[in-house]
């Protein structure tokens, strides 16, 4: 959780500029920062990318695409919004360093405002952009970078982007997003966690059973298996998103609600994962790949511009994995990560699983669930069990308390990436990740990673549109566990 203090006017340099993830998150993003007031009246955006194109070429494509994507309540605003944006053509890593040159001209006279260069590209670019920019003069003190994921695909890769990107920028000028931080349900977990007394007796291994962390989604890798043949589910989703959520959910309560205070705690609970390795791998964790079914095709099915490949036939789509944290809090407590493609819905939660009473005199009860729910619908839910009505015997039924926040409170919950930039241009980095984070997590997946890569084994099959190959259920079903799959 941050406390963000107004922005600062700042210039806002978004190399990659006209991608998609510009055109979908960031300038929506921003507009709506705009349009709450959250932006300084003079803050500017200056789009990067190879496209040759005007400050008015770039807004007449912001006008098009994004439009439709925000609500327009007031014509005005959106007319400010656009206003606010440049476009400068550059070559990172290009023989033509004139595009350079018109930044430059662009920052000129601005040295006093915040600079945050947004790097929006492939993490190859990551390093030549950082050079070219210092070579160009354009680092100032008052200067940030934010670094889109993947960063790296292993530990030595991202130890080279580090470093790369270290070489230019100080460790606190380095803003590393994993946009799961920015959601709503994420910073109130925390909240929930250190502003109310009752949970913290209860929240470790005497009372927790064990803990479930899910990002399940129902799309499949259409058009994108030149890069999903060489992410997969781990490095893709597990590495980052799943790792993050699980460091906020075991993490000690920290002394402060500072900038470092809750990124220490965060890396010591990723320090205290129990390694996998050798033939824990096959034990512990589970991957997958799915196969066509109810009119969906299989993962090698599915249209690309090339034939599926060794790497195609190898790669993960599913995984899921037991991980332990090996200390006072934890011990004895499995922690179960599971992501998916493919999957019978669209869901993001952790389900914290309590223990069963000691002693029950009524029949038919199931243990405490506390589920926080990051997608679709953001909100918490506290299973109780009640008693059914009625003047006969006392039935049992676990009971949701439920927080919605979409009907809880009635401002807008904000899209992650609003939270992430407005937390960005006001320098405050405790929704981002330290590089020791990063590393530290590389450093638990690797192991998985080269041990799979190394058996001669291809992922278990599972067809599209269910949840997971038999194995997965397995990896719980051995100690009498089940993923949970119902709403209550
Ligand atoms: N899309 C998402 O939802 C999403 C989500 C999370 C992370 N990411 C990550 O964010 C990065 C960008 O993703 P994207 O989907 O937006 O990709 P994209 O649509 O391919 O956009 C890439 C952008 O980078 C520019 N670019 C690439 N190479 C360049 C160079 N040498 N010099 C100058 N500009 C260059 C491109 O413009 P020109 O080609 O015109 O130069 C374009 O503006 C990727 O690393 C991706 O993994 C994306």
């Amino acid at each position: 959780m941050s406390t963000t203090s107004p922005a600062h006017t700042a210039d806002l340099v978004v190399f990659g500029g006209t991608g998609d993830l510009s055109m979908r998150k960031l300038l929506p993003a921003l507009y709506h920062s705009d349009r709450d007031g959250r932006l300084s009246p003079e803050t500017r955006v200056i789009a990067m990318s190879r496209g040759g194109l005007t400050d008015a070429d770039f807004r007449g494509k912001v006008d098009a695409e994004v439009r439709d994507q925000v609500p327009i309540d007031d014509p005005a605003t959106w007319q400010r919004f656009l206003g606010r944006l440049h476009h400068v053509s550059v070559d990172v890593g290009g023989a033509d360093k004139s595009g350079w040159g018109a930044l430059s001209r662009l920052l000129a006279g601005h040295e006093q405002r915040d600079r945050v260069f947004y790097l929006a590209s492939p993490p190859r670019t990551f390093g030549p952009f950082c050079r070219e920019l210092e070579e160009a003069g354009l680092v100032t003190p008052r200067s940030r970078v934010v670094l889109e994921k993947p960063l790296g695909h292993d530990l030595p890769s991202a130890q080279r982007i580090n470093d790369e990107v270290g070489a230019i920028f100080d460790e606190r000028q380095i803003f590393r997003i994993d946009h799961y931080l920015g959601k709503e349900t994420v910073q109130n977990l925390l909240v929930l966690r250190f502003a109310n007394a009752f949970l913290e007796p209860i929240w470790n291994s005497l009372w927790i059973d064990h803990v479930q962390i899910t990002a399940a989604e129902t799309v499949g890798t259409p058009g994108r298996r030149g890069y999903y043949d060489h992410a997969g589910a781990l490095r893709d989703m597990v590495q980052n998103h799943l790792l993050q959520l699980l460091t906020l959910t075991a993490m000690e309560p920290p002394a402060r609600n500072d900038r470092e205070a809750i990124r220490d705690e965060k890396v010591k609970v990723l320090q205290a994962l129990r390694p996998i390795t050798g033939t824990e791998v096959g034990r512990f964790t589970v991957r997958g790949q799915y196969t066509e079914a109810g009119g969906m095709p299989g993962y090698l099915d599915e249209p690309a511009s090339t034939p599926p490949t060794e790497a195609s036939r190898r790669v993960e789509t599913f995984t899921a994995i037991r991980a332990e944290i090996k200390n006072w809090r934890w011990a004895g407590v499995p922690f179960y990560l599971r992501t998916g493609k493919r999957m019978p819905y669209r869901r993001s939660e952790i389900v914290v699983q309590f223990k069963d009473v000691p002693h029950s005199i009524f029949p038919g009860g199931t243990p405490n669930r506390l589920v926080l729910r990051l997608q679709p619908e953001e909100g918490i839910e506290l299973h109780i069990m009640a008693k059914e009505p009625g003047a006969g015997e006392v039935t049992l039924k676990p009971v949701p308390m439920s927080l919605s926040f979409g009907k809880t409170f009635t401002a807008r919950v904000p899209e992650a990436y609003e939270r992430l930039l407005t937390d960005v241009l006001a320098g405050n980095p405790t929704l981002f990740m330290r590089r020791d984070e990063v590393e530290a997590a590389w450093r638990w997946i690797d192991p998985i990673l080269s041990t799979w890569e190394s058996s001669g084994d291809l992922p278990e099959p599972y067809p599209a549109g269910t949840t997971g190959p038999a194995g997965a259920h397995e990896l719980l079903g051995r100690s009498g566990r089940e993923w949970h799959e119902e709403d209550v």
